[in-house]
């Protein structure tokens, strides 16, 4: 359920943004830059500049389109707060990343479990702009398109460890190139600097096998060997992998099951 919902999109791809809201926008960037800066991948930071995303007001759909077209031929959709599957899948595989076009409140300022404008734009929209990392979205959208039900499960997954919570490797340093990670400076902290979570090895079967919550800091994160290891992911035959991931099953997972209350 959504307690959120996407501001009205006119013609030309402009939003009216409020005076609270480019408030709210210039204390998330100014908060996680320079976060960022230590712990985020040469090519997110590269996208980052390209993308110049102005600090005393929400940027616009439009402004992200032009580079990221000119860059890698993508450009940023703006959807109602949730999108089904099929939806999502079928943007991706047309070049267009989803982006819900509403702002968390001050309220929510540190974490909200929703995707919101500034997770989409300072999120994800600096590595679209790299072609490795645009060509395995690409090519994940595609699959999942034709995917069953239960297959994109599975991909649910790989995009969740990857797109949503990768890490990278640069020279010796871990890096962060996920957007889930980047879009949190508690995540940031959390995913570069404590002793808790797992830091493994990227491994396709592995991951499309290992369970995830949405609601917790990640006990478990795999980490590239570059940015590069996500193109020849997508030169895969990635379904023959989901096959084989889904014979054998889920992995235990390494999180207490998530607590339900009963009305
Ligand atoms: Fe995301």
């Amino acid at each position: 359920m959504t307690s959120y919902v996407s501001k009205p999109v006119n013609e030309k791809g402009f939003v009216e943004w409020s005076v609270e809201e480019d408030r709210i926008w210039h204390d998330l960037v100014s908060r996680q830059l320079a976060l960022v800066k230590q712990s985020a991948c040469k090519e997110y930071l590269d996208g980052l500049e390209m993308l110049n995303l102005p600090l005393n007001r929400v940027p616009q759909l439009p402004e992200i389109n032009q580079v990221l077209m000119r860059e890698t031929g993508w450009q940023v959709e703006p959807v109602p707060a949730l999108i089904n599957f099929d939806r999502f899948f079928a943007l991706l595989a047309d070049k267009k990343f989803p982006v819900a076009t509403f702002l968390r409140s001050r309220e929510e300022f540190d974490y909200l479990q929703e995707p919101d404008f500034f997770h989409e734009i300072f999120g994800h929209c600096a590595m679209l702009t790299n072609r490795q990392f645009a060509e395995f979205t690409h090519t994940y959208g595609q699959l999942g398109m034709n995917a069953s039900g239960k297959e994109r499960v599975y991909l649910a997954r790989l995009y969740w460890f990857t797109v949503e919570f990768g890490l990278v490797k640069e020279g010796e340093q871990l890096k962060i190139y996920g957007g889930g990670i980047l879009s949190s400076p508690g995540e940031t902290l959390y995913a570069m600097e404590d002793p808790v979570p797992l830091r493994e090895q990227f491994d396709i079967h592995t991951v499309l096998r290992t369970p995830y919550r949405i609601d917790i800091m990640q006990p478990e994160y795999f980490v590239l060997e570059d940015i590069g290891q996500l193109y020849k992911l997508s030169k895969m035959d990635l379904m023959f992998q989901v096959q084989q991931a889904m014979k054998v099953g889920l992995l235990p997972p390494l999180f207490e099951p998530k607590e339900v209350t009963h009305a």
